[in-house]
């Protein structure tokens, strides 16, 4: 093994962590900047009076047309919180969290409205009307997050209630035509949060017309967010990156990056995340069965088409 490789053994998917700047130009910017996401909390309840300010930051962001076809499920009960955690992927943090918060789509009170005062409706069947509410629902929840810090509270995103809408419908009595979409955990910081480290704004932000990188700046951008970090190569995770690369893109690909990292003598991050982590071949599964969870939540945009 080469002498700088990182005995990982609990790999941080998380990224870096960052040192600070000490001044920022106000409040805001610092607080966007030292944010991070918090998956230790006290046991601590969040006083009502909080979460009023919180939920009033969450309904007054920007919304497509002001329609605000969002809702927000506020989960405290203990029991229920356990068994959350475990339907997203035993995450310890979900039952640890006073309060999880999870964001849902919500077309159903918009049907309703039009229905109670005699209003075409067709918002479950459009593609439209399901790519705003989604980005309604996340503007929302980024609010809550931001106010929540402004608090003096911690929060993460669980992003594996894709592993059980089903359950989550049952849980918590969702009509047709709401569909959840994240999951926020709340609480009071157990302790400091740490700063990750993210890619530099020249990466992502680019002047007028998008800019594609040479492969030497793009290495180098992954580079530098990730420290360079090499992972160690143990026969388990050769195996399954082995067995990842077969199954999406076959024998010669498999061959190809298992030559690679043998010749490198580590693991790099992106083997790491799509090799270990986010596996290739299970992320690309079950396509097939979100789009008929949609269908079955109540949104039939994929089949059914009002054209003209
Ligand atoms: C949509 C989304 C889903 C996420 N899902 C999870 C999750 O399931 N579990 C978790 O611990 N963190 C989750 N996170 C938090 C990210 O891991 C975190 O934002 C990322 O590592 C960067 O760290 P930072 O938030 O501290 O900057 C999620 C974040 C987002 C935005």
């Amino acid at each position: 093994m080469k002498k700088d490789v990182k005995k990982t053994e609990r790999i941080d998917h998380h990224g870096i962590k960052q040192k600070v700047k000490a001044k920022y130009p106000n409040e805001t910017i610092k607080l966007l900047l030292e944010r991070g996401s918090c998956r230790l909390f006290k046991k601590k309840k969040i006083p009502k009076k909080i979460l009023k300010y919180i939920f009033e930051a969450g309904t007054h962001a920007p919304s497509g047309g002001n329609l605000q076809p969002f809702s927000i499920i506020k989960i405290e009960d203990k029991d229920t919180r356990k068994k959350l955690a475990e339907l997203c992927g035993n995450q310890k943090w979900i039952k640890d969290a006073p309060v999880d918060l999870l964001f849902c789509i919500d077309l159903y009170r918009l049907k309703k409205w039009a229905e109670v005062e005699i209003a075409p409706f067709t918002a479950t069947n459009s593609f439209h009307h399901f790519w705003i509410s989604f980005q309604d629902t996340v503007i929302a929840a980024q609010n809550i997050s931001t106010a929540a810090d402004s608090m003096g509270l911690g929060s993460v995103y669980i992003g594996t209630v894709t592993e059980c809408f089903r359950q989550l419908k049952k849980m918590f009595k969702l009509p047709d035509g709401v569909f959840p979409v994240v999951l926020l955990c709340l609480g009071f910081p157990l302790k400091k949060i740490s700063v990750r480290k993210k890619l530099d704004i020249d990466i992502i932000v680019h002047d007028e017309e998008y800019k594609k990188l040479s492969n030497d700046e793009l290495k180098n951008a992954f580079n530098k967010k990730y420290n360079s970090i090499k992972i160690e190569i143990t026969p388990e995770r050769l195996n399954r990156i082995e067995r990842v690369c077969k199954n999406v893109h076959g024998e010669k690909f498999a061959e190809k990056c298992i030559k690679k990292i043998n010749k490198n003598g580590y693991i790099n991050m992106v083997q790491y995340y799509y090799g270990l982590h986010y596996v290739a071949d299970m992320m690309a599964s079950g396509n097939e069965e979100f789009l008929k969870i949609l269908k079955d939540f109540g949104f039939s945009f994929l089949e059914e088409r009002n054209e003209g």
